[in-house]
Order: structure tokens, then sequence, then C-alpha cells
């Protein structure tokens, strides 16, 4: 235990000197001195405290109280009483769940500096008692560590980013098409091999990474450390291995477990496309029986989530084998050997005592077991359709839920399910999206996730992504699964902003801000905020940032873009209508990798959406703009891939710009597949061309051009 001489120094002064005695507190005051008493059940829990608070170092004087825990099993599961007297600090709870959230709540009595395990010397609270217990039993949050791998330090930073929410499960995704994470003693092969991606793996590099081998997996005993690390805090780990579909990693590397029919590889770009496990073929079960074996084993959750969302079952369409077997069991439709391979998986778990928790589709046509948690992923209606057939039902509609999602249009992310802030999450509400009070009944709790196909920007000067993207929504998230949203937004928000902002600063979370609020009328920008940050501008050409202290006079207010700061948080930029306005000059698109059929130049030139080449780059493979009339602008972006999605990207390449249609010169190179032009004079053509062979993946998508006139 850590102790300073200056410490010690006053502790031995205090003990010999008389004078030193002080009269005895009127309010409860923790300090060195304080005690804490538990039971042994408990003592994880009194670590815990002693880890963020000053406690338990010095010996007890005249002044020592107590922070005492205890059962109480009159209260209900993970409720908690909270009494802070001078005599010191008693948290009840029913259980050990109680009693971490009861401490929860008296950390939020604390200065927040707490939460960066400064232990401030003297800590002072006045007099509460508070009981208080949780809407849900499922409070829980997804981690995409599949498709973007990070270090067991980095998963044990998210579980105390989620303890201190009272997030109660950490549902792990730990294999995807993209990787497996996770040590199968059995097969070491699939971490070995399916842990990386790139570079010599056959596993390829599809999002952000190109030619570098990257990447992870937990052995069984990091695993293990983080299920304890976890529970301590009062987080169940619940592991997702994604089955059927989502298995293109392990198919990479146990190529005999797809279904049986030659691969498309000519259209595909030599990559056969077959993600789903055959479900005729007898061998898979023994594999997946070894795989699942060790993860029951592994994991002490009564829930093993084995997927079930996504399977494309045209494999098993195409499957003399799947065929057979249909034809065998009587079935009509192919979804009836899905519902086939999940009780075969059902029937694996229950060896072990196990249960499975499913993605919704996987209980869609309501034949799978009712021993199970569904979880409602794709929309609103999927989570009432589940509750409705009497599953027990996790609710994660991707439109509130998904925190990989953009939170407005111009921010970083994906925008299938919506596009939203921590506002839009906070104010999900059950009954007016039509659940009834029976359905209600099969409602265990709430989800977040953070899927990580896009988690690539690790710039040093922006938020990290990650953080970012969760937060604050999973502040709102862990609201409403904890106590519902009856205080009405505009509280919640003040309360976020007096005292989860800094809170989360001292848990050294980059979290994001909301946009400051700007105006722009008869030359003059006014921006102005409610949250205490502090405003910043910049002026396009330049990256500097200037402090924004009274109203600015400009002219062309298509140049400027606000943003506020406040401690470690930042918030998006903001600008005037002005800034984001385009223009749409007709041109001629071609492109030496042939066009597709499906989806033709003509999109892409009607500024109507995407177009698609036939066939992957190869090195010198060029896509070419012609414009109609010279075309004058500030900036022109050309993108290839979709926005945030940048798989079908020319991975690496140069651009560049004719001013009269013949002679091109070179105008920089490619990131990330896009370029951002700032011509001197009229574009007449551009031209992309490409430096990579292969971009892994059967196409290149190509948008429009985005172009900003003059102003
Ligand atoms: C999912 O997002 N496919 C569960
Ligand atoms: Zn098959």
């Amino acid at each position: 235990m850590k102790r300073t001489c200056s410490a010690l120094l006053a502790l031995l002064c205090c003990s010999l000197i008389p004078a030193c005695s002080r009269p005895l507190p009127t309010r409860c005051v923790i300090t060195a001195a304080t005690r804490v008493d538990s039971p042994p059940a408990l003592t994880p829990l009194a670590e815990y405290i002693t880890d963020y608070l000053p406690v338990g170092t010095a010996e007890p004087d005249k002044h020592t109280n107590s922070i005492r825990l205890t059962l109480d099993t009159t209260l209900s599961s993970e409720a908690f009483r909270l009494e802070v007297r001078p005599s010191g600090v008693d948290i009840a709870g029913a259980d050990y769940g109680g009693i971490f959230n009861g401490i929860q709540a008296l950390f939020r009595l604390m200065p927040s500096e707490i939460y960066a395990k400064q232990r401030p010397e003297r800590i002072e609270l006045t007099d509460t008692i508070l009981t208080d217990r949780p809407r849900f039993a499922y409070r829980g949050m997804m981690l995409d560590v599949a498709r973007t791998w990070q270090s067991p330090d980095a998963v044990r930073r998210f579980i105390d980013l989620l303890a201190y929410h009272r997030i109660n499960k950490l549902h792990l995704h730990l294999a995807d098409d993209e990787g497996w994470r996770i040590e199968i003693k059995s097969h070491p092969e699939l971490t070995e091999i399916g842990g990386f991606r790139g570079g010599d793996s056959p596993v390829r590099a599809v999002y952000g990474k190109w030619n570098e081998k990257y990447g992870g997996y937990f052995t069984q005993a990091e695993i293990r450390e983080l299920i304890d690390y976890a529970a301590v805090r009062n987080i169940e780990i619940i592991p997702e291995i994604d089955l059927p579909g989502h298995s293109r990693n392990i198919a990479s590397i146990h190529p005999e477990i797809r279904c049986n029919y030659p691969p498309d590889t000519v259209s595909t770009n030599g990559y056969d496309y077959r993600s789903a496990w055959c479900v005729a073929r007898e061998e898979n079960y023994a594999l997946l029986s070894n795989i699942l074996g060790e993860i029951c084993e592994l994991f002490p959750s009564k829930y093993i989530h084995i997927g079930g969302d996504e399977v494309d079952f045209s494999q098993w369409k195409r499957c003399p084998d799947c065929r057979r077997l249909m034809h065998r069991k009587g079935m009509t439709v192919p979804s009836e050997l899905e519902d086939y391979f999940m009780n075969r998986l059902t029937e694996m778990l229950a060896a072990h005592g196990k249960h499975p928790g499913v993605w919704n589709e996987a209980a869609a046509s309501g034949e799978f077991t009712h021993d199970c948690l569904v979880y409602g992923w794709q929309h609103v209606k999927a989570n009432l359709d589940a509750t409705e057939k009497g599953y027990r039902t996790v609710v994660m509609p991707g439109e509130y839920f998904y925190f990989d999602m953009r939170q407005t249009p111009q921010e970083d992310g994906h925008d299938w399910a919506a596009i939203f802030d921590a506002k839009k999450v906070y104010g999900f509400d059950f009954a007016k999206l039509g659940f009834t009070e029976e359905q209600m009944q099969h409602v265990v709790g709430l989800e977040g996730t953070f899927f990580s196909e896009a988690y690539v920007s690790h710039h040093p000067e922006q938020p990290d992504y990650l953080d970012y993207m969760c937060f604050p929504r999973v502040c709102a998230l862990a609201r409403i699964a904890w106590r519902g949203n009856d205080e009405g937004w505009d509280a919640f928000y003040r309360e976020l902003v007096d005292e989860h902002y800094d809170r989360m600063a001292a848990m050294g979370i980059r979290f994001r801000l909301f946009p400051p609020k700007i105006t722009y009328r008869d030359g003059v920008f006014t921006a102005a905020t409610d949250d205490g940050s502090q405003i910043y501008y910049i002026k396009e050409g330049s990256d500097d940032e200037h402090r924004y202290k009274r109203p600015l006079h400009t002219d062309q207010p298509h140049l400027y873009r606000f943003f506020t700061r406040y401690r470690t948080a930042r918030s998006p930029y903001v600008a005037d209508k002005s800034y984001h306005r385009t223009i749409v000059p007709a041109f001629t698109l071609t492109t030496s990798m042939g066009e597709s059929s499906s989806t033709p130049y003509s999109n892409a030139e009607k500024y109507k959406g995407l177009s698609r080449t036939r066939r992957a780059c190869r090195q010198q493979d060029w896509i070419r703009y012609d414009f109609a009339n010279a075309v004058r602008c500030r900036e022109m972006y050309l993108q290839t891939g979709n926005r945030q999605l940048p798989k079908t990207i020319v991975t690496t390449g140069y651009a560049e710009v004719s001013y009269d249609g013949e002679r091109f010169e070179r105008a920089g190179e490619l990131e990330k597949g896009s370029i951002t032009l700032h011509p001197d004079r009229p574009i007449k053509s551009v031209r992309i061309v490409s430096t990579c062979n292969d971009n892994g993946t059967p196409y290149v998508t190509i948008q429009p051009p985005r172009i900003k006139p003059i102003l």
C-alpha cells in the first residue's frame, strides 16, 4: 500500500501531540483513517473502493469512521440502500451487485477526480440517505473485437467505463468474418491464423488497413482474467461466436466447412465469398462441439451467444448436400436449415448447462427454443415480434442503440440504421413504440453496441473513435436501463453537463460534446454553447484553431467551421449552410475496370448514387471524370468506396488533373481511397490512378464528385 513520507509524519504527529486533535466532524469525512468493513464475500468490493478513495492507509484515530458494506436480503436483486452520516457510510445491498451499485452511487456524491484514481486526501460528504434499484436486470453493451482487435488492457478500460455507468453485461463479439479472437486449445489454428488479417494471412484485411499483417486474440488465460476483472465490477461477460453466417474467417482456415459447390471466384476476384457453415456436413458439428465446449467451460455466463444473423441462404440453396438434407427432413424453406443448425448448437450448449443467446433472425420463425435470449438488433419491429412470441428479449434496435452510427450527417460512422445522438437514445420509449404490458414482461433489458468496422480513426488530434462514438450515448443508455426517462431530456442534459462531463473527463474518456449553436446573419457569425465548453473556429485553407470570443464579421461564411472543446472532449464541426453547398456539373465517367451492369456509370453521372466497376483494381487502372464544361471550384472531393466503409476503395493510388482534357498532371496521393483538390484553375478532367494490385473486394465503388463552388 502506498504511503508517502509526509503522510507518515503527519500520522506520527497526530498520534503523539495532543494539540493535533480536532473536534469531531459534523459531516462525513473520508480520509486515510477511514476503514472499509465488509464480510469476506465482499472483500473484492472493499479492495475496489481502496483503488479510488484514500481509505485505510493511516492508523485509526478518534475521527476514524467506516464505510460499511452489508448484505440485506430484504432488498431486491441489485438494489441498494446508501446512508451517509458523520459516523461513516453504510451501503446495504441484496447481493454483490446491489452493493457495487451502492458504491457507484457513493462515488457520484464525491468530487469527480476520484474517477482518475487520484485518491484525494479528504472527501467531505453531506448527510444522504438513498435507496435505488434498477429498472432492468440486463443493462448491456456489446463490443466488437472481431473486426478490430482490442487488447486485454483496452477491454479492461472499457469494462471500467461501463461499470461506472452500472452497465452489468458485456457482450463480447469474438468471431466474425474478419477475425477469430478467442483461443480454442483444440484448434490453435483458429487464432494463430484467424486472429490476424492482411499481409500473408489468408484472412484478408478488409477495412482500413491494407498491406500490413495486424491483429491479435485473447488467450484463455487472458479471457479468464477479463472475466474476473469484470465480475469484480458486477459485469458478466457474455461471449459471442457468430454462427452459421459471418464465418468467412474460420472458413478461410477450414474451407471444408463450406457448402459443397465450386466457389464463384471469377466474379469475386478470386475471393471465395462463401461465409456460412454447411448445415448438412456432419463433421461440422464435431468441430463446433469442440469450439463451443471450450467456450462453455471458459465462461461462467448462463448464456452463450451463437449469432444467427444475416445468413446468406443462397449458399444453402446452391449446395446439393443442404438440399438433400432439406428433402430428407421435409423442409420447404432454407430458413428451416437455420432452425436445424441452431437447434444442434443449442443441444451442445445444453450438454454444458448453457443456453443460447441469438440475434433476432434466429427466432423469427418462432420455432427456436424459448429457453434463450433474443437480441433484437434489426429494428424496433424485430423486438416487438420477439416479445410478442414470448421470447425473453434484449432490446437493442440499431436505430437507437448502434453506437457505430454517426451522430450528425457530417460526422464519422455508419448510417444504415439511423443518424442519432445521445438525445435520441435517451428518448427511447417502449410505450410510444407499441410495446404492450404483456410484451414488457418479456423485455429483460437494453443493450448498446459498438461494431468496429470503421474503428480506424486514431488521429492524435481527433478524439478516440470508440470513446467519441460511445459517450455520452452510453450515459443515456445506462440511464434509461437503470431508471427510465421520466425526468425528461432537459433535466438529463443538465445532469450530463453539470456532472457527467467532469466525471467522464476524470475517467479519461474523450467524449463527444453537442455542437455549438451558430447563426450567420447580416455578415456576422455568432456562436454559443450552454455546456461551459470553449468555442473555436477554423478558416478554410488552414488548420489553425482560433478561440471564438466575440461575434465574427465576414462576408465569406462558407469558409468557417466552429466546434467546442471541454477538457478531454470535443464537439463535431458546425458550419453555415453555405459551407456545405455543392454544384453538380455534367460529366462522363469511364474506367479501365469496366462497368457493372447492376450499378452502371449513370448512377454517379446523375449524382444519384454509386457506380461500380466490373472487377477489382490492378496497378495503373484508372477512373476518369470528364466534365462537359471546365469546372471552376474551390474544392473538389473525389472518393472511391463508401464513406466510412472503405472496403471497396482504390486502396492506394493518386489523382491527376487536366485543364485541357488531354495533358494530365499529378495532383496528390489518395488517402483511404479519396482526395480533396483545391484547384486554382478550371478543371476539364480528373483521373484516379491505382498503384495497388487487388483491392481485396470484387469491385471498386465510384462516387460522384463533391464539388464546392467559388462563392
Ligand atoms: C448485426 O448487426 N448483424 C447483429
Ligand atoms: Zn451445404
